[in-house]
């Protein structure tokens, strides 16, 4: 069958974006992506996934540059014809106490991680009006919820991107668009598995009640059924996938 719809997944050659990607891309979502500047080796990870069967456009933007939103969001849509769905995924951790934290990391995070919310969804809204169908789905995390030493920037760029969850959700439920948050816990991803060894045992896996980190795939899976017609239903929710790390 051929596919129609488009899926725009930010920081998709990361660790989940890459998970992300794939997934919807079996479901049957044409996928485009986005890479940082400061990456050094776009066209080798898309190789990567087209020797894998995974066909994906990638485009290079800042996601915390309105304006480099804006011009990226106008080439995809002059290249892919629509959007349908809108995965935040991109953002970066800058950890330390408040106390040590220079203002460089707090607004660095929050210019990543919340200013990319508004940027991205924006540019996505008038074509998700104009078919009367749209999905945005935020990428937040288990510790906007529960909050953790050293990440107050991190904590509440998260935490800010679930507000604006509920308010767009709002905004534009009768137009057929819906926008919700996935707070997934600690992952099997190089952001945790880079971390030492003792820290995961120790500090890390005795949180979390399944015992085990989460798989990216896991959470593609939600991701992928948020974004289908099946989940018409789900709107401004912010739904944990944590191993029962954190309850709400
Ligand atoms: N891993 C976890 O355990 C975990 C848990 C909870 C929530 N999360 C959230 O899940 C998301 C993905 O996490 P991850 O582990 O996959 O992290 P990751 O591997 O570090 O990937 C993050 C991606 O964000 C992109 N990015 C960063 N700054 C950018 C900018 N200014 N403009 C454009 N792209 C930018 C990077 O793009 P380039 O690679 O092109 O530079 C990278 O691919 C993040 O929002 C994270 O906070 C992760």
């Amino acid at each position: 069958m051929e596919k129609l719809r488009v899926a725009l997944v930010t920081g998709g050659m990361g660790g989940l974006g890459t998970a992300l990607c794939r997934r919807l891309d079996a479901a049957g979502f044409r996928v485009a992506t986005t890479y940082s500047p400061a990456n050094p080796s776009p066209e080798g990870w898309l190789a990567a996934q087209r020797d894998e069967g995974c066909r994906l456009r990638a485009y290079k933007v800042d996601v915390s540059n309105y304006a480099d939103t804006e011009w990226m969001l106008q080439q995809l849509l002059a290249e892919m014809g629509r959007l349908d769905l809108l995965v935040n995924n991109a953002g970066i951790v800058r950890d330390a106490s408040v106390r040590d934290m220079a203002f460089a990391d707090w607004s660095g995070v929050l210019h990543t991680n919340l200013d990319s919310v508004f940027n991205l969804s924006k540019q996505a809204l008038e074509p998700m009006m104009a078919q009367r169908w749209g999905r945005i789905i935020n990428i937040s995390s288990v510790n906007a919820q529960r909050g953790a030493p050293g990440q107050a920037n991190y904590a509440a760029a998260k935490a800010g991107m679930h507000g604006f969850t509920k308010a767009l959700a709002l905004e534009v439920a009768r137009h057929g668009i819906t926008v919700n948050t996935v707070s997934p816990g600690y992952l099997r991803t190089r952001r945790v598995t880079q971390l030492p060894a003792v820290e995961v045992q120790s500090a890390i896996l005795p949180q979390i009640p399944v015992g085990r980190l989460g798989e990216p795939a896991e959470v593609a899976g939600l991701v992928a059924y948020l974004a289908s017609d099946a989940a018409g239903f789900v709107t401004g929710a912010n739904i944990a996938i944590n191993g029962g790390q954190h309850m709400c």
